[in-house]
């Protein structure tokens, strides 16, 4: 299934606290987020587990900063031979999204005519789209492949996730708050990207979720939006590895799993 990968670069890394942008950063390896996040997605690609058409990178507004991640998308796409192409993000993850949507589209192909067998994604059939975070820049090609494989079986969302290890409350209340509810552990996964789509039909979400009361800004992943859409989103396993890095501590994680050889 020709497949669209669409990576989010453009956050400001606030919680990072790097004082660039977070898919800037460069890992103890020398590379950066986005570098390492663009070669597992080519390593799902050599490893056969996703038939890659191109790939759309969001880059942060900031000219400065977009130049600097567009020649790492230019020395990357010399080196490999794939299609990239860089788009400017919004101010939150899902507007982001939005703006990578349409040039994902464009290198996509246009969506067939409502009705035809090609509405579904493009005028050769379902187009499968992979929106993943630049965050996650250790994802191994067996999650890109069950990602695929479920899309292909005809699910038009999903998602890669793994088991929660803490126990999750609800909390209230100004501080100090207090807890309203346990949720039950064996019911919550942690999900993680790539997450994968019907191409169309996340195009239909999204724009759905645009218009709705909390409009796209309350929308943390992509697939709250199919969901809200009253699409089925399938699971399948995440690993390990999918982990994003948001804190000093997750920067310490991914420098120690270079160091080891373990990424
Ligand atoms: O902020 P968070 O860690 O949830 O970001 C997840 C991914 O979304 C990151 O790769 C980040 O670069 C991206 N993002 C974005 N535009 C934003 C916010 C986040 O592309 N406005």
């Amino acid at each position: 299934m020709r497949t669209t990968v669409l990576i989010v670069a453009a956050g400001s890394g606030s919680r990072l606290q790097a004082g660039i942008p977070k898919a800037m950063v460069t890992l103890g390896d020398g590379h950066t987020m986005l570098e390492h996040c663009l070669d597992s997605v080519v390593a799902a690609r050599d490893a056969g587990a996703i038939e890659l058409n191109a790939i759309a990178v969001v880059v942060p507004g900031d000219p400065d900063y977009a130049a600097s991640l567009g020649e790492v998308c230019h020395a990357f796409a010399a080196r490999t031979a794939v299609t990239v192409q860089t788009v400017p993000g919004g101010a939150e993850r899902a507007d982001s999204v939005r703006a990578g949507l349409a040039a994902v589209r464009k290198l996509a192909g246009p969506a067939g005519p409502a009705g035809s067998a090609g509405s579904a994604g493009g005028p050769f059939g379902r187009h499968a789209l992979l929106v993943h975070d630049a965050a996650r820049p250790f994802v191994p090609p067996a999650v890109f492949s069950a990602v695929v494989t479920a899309l292909e079986s005809g699910t038009a969302a999903v998602v890669p996730a793994v088991e929660v290890v803490d126990t999750i409350k609800t909390v209230a209340g100004a501080a100090p708050e207090v807890v309203t509810g346990t949720l039950q552990r064996t019911q919550l996964r942690a999900v993680q990207t790539p997450q994968g789509f019907d191409l169309t039909s996340l195009e239909a979400a999204h724009r759905l979720a645009e218009e709705g009361a909390g409009g796209a800004a309350a929308l943390t992943d992509d697939a709250m939006a199919m969901e809200a859409a009253g699409h089925r989103v399938g699971v399948v396993a995440g690993d390990p590895l999918g982990f994003k890095i948001t804190t000093q501590l997750d920067l310490m994680m991914a420098n120690a799993l270079l160091a080891s050889g373990t990424s």
